[in-house]
């Protein structure tokens, strides 16, 4: 093997596709997928490539540094891609303290592992960091991200992913780690948990339950299909600079209310339903807290410098997003059997 490559998170949405195509694509690198198997891993995700031989699975926690550095001592990486997060907005809102511990804690455990075996020597090492366009904070109706936005975090998710922004960059001017950042818009598609705003509506159109929509549904949000993000990743990951940061967008804006009509146009279509059926659905619920109005990313830095563009327009990503739930009606009652129900109720029923 000529590299062994962490990746955190890797049963997780995003973490699952990075990690497919990283073993498709270097038969010669040797991946471990370092994931706890929270609510949000599965390791359903990673069914297809579990037997190749350039993977291997680690169930670790990373808030637990001994367990952490045990294993950076076994493979002894070349390079890190971290993905592993609590990634959802509500549950911060409702238990942040989770969210400092593996958001926070997690990374500098890593990064002080990393830090530990590669002792200094840093040709050929690379800590990748994968975070978010929430830490920027809240467009107005006009203006995009760019890397150079301040940070302006508003919920707890938010300021746990910029703590953890500060802290890479901060062991990159501290001890010279050699590490790249990306920061990227909302991402869909197959293997995403159905707590968030696509899988959540898919989901409830199947089975006619109600279509939550918070506030007055106009807030707006920049969306990319996760397989175009983990190209990008592997993109910055293998060709970008040192303690460069890469935004990473879809150029694809949509007010609330108008996505969830346009998946609902799309499944009544391929449900054999009459048009307008699902979007009887739609209902407006009471408002998340501190709801970010607008987000929106300016990707030209990744575009100029590194020639990544999105693979696919969004009508073609939702319609394979629409397909995937519907031939893998077995994963989506599988992960929303049990804990889910309940947190559900919690956060819609109340
Ligand atoms: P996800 O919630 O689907 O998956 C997170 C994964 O991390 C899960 O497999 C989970 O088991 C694992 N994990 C959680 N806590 C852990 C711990 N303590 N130790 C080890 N593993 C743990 O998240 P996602 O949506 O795939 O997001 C992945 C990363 O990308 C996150 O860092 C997130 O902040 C970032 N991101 C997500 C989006 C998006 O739209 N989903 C957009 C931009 C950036
Ligand atoms: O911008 C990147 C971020 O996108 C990632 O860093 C996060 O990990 C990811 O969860 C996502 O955060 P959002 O809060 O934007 O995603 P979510 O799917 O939760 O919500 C999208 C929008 O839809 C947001 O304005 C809230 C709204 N919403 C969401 C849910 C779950 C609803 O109106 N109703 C809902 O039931």
């Amino acid at each position: 093997m000529k590299k062994t490559i962490f990746i955190t998170g890797g049963a997780g949405f995003i973490g699952s596709h990075v990690v497919r195509r990283l073993v498709m694509r270097y038969p010669e690198y040797r991946v471990v997928n370092v994931d706890s198997l929270t609510y949000a891993g599965n390791l359903e995700n990673n069914a297809d490539i579990a037997q190749y031989p350039n993977y291997v699975f680690e169930k670790a926690d990373i808030t637990e540094n001994t367990a952490v550095e045990a294993l950076f001592d076994k493979y002894l990486p070349d390079g890190v891609i971290h993905l592993a997060a609590e990634s959802h907005v509500d549950r911060s809102i409702s238990n942040p303290l989770e969210f400092v511990m593996t958001n926070v804690i997690g990374t500098v455990n890593l990064l002080n592992a990393a830090r530990r075996i590669w002792s200094n020597k840093w040709e050929g090492k690379r800590f990748h960091h994968v975070s978010t366009d929430e830490v920027y904070g809240a467009l107005g109706k006009e203006g995009l991200f760019t890397e150079h936005t301040s940070y302006n975090p508003h919920s707890p998710y938010s300021a746990s992913k910029a703590a953890s922004d500060h802290f890479v960059k901060a062991y990159a001017d501290t001890y010279g780690m050699p590490v790249v950042l990306t920061n990227c818009s909302n991402n869909y598609g197959p293997n995403q948990f159905p707590e968030k705003l696509i899988p959540l509506c898919i989901h409830n159109i199947i089975n006619n339950k109600p279509l939550p929509i918070y506030g007055n549904g106009k807030y707006t949000r920049d969306w990319l299909y996760v397989k175009d993000h983990a190209a990008a990743i592997d993109l910055v990951f293998h060709k970008a600079r040192n303690r460069e940061t890469y935004n990473i967008g879809g150029f694809n804006e949509w007010q609330n209310i108008n996505l969830v009509k346009e998946l609902c146009r799309q499944m009544d279509l391929k449900l054999g339903r009459v048009a307008g059926t699902s979007e009887q659905l739609v209902t407006y619920v009471k408002d998340r807290p501190g709801h970010d109005l607008r987000y929106a990313i300016d990707a030209t830095k990744i575009k100029e410098e590194l020639g990544w563009n999105p693979s696919v327009t969004f009508e073609q990503g939702l319609a394979l997003t629409i397909d995937w739930y519907l031939d893998n009606k077995e994963w989506l009652v599988n992960v929303t059997s049990g804990k889910y129900q309940q947190y559900y109720k919690e956060q819609y029923e109340r």
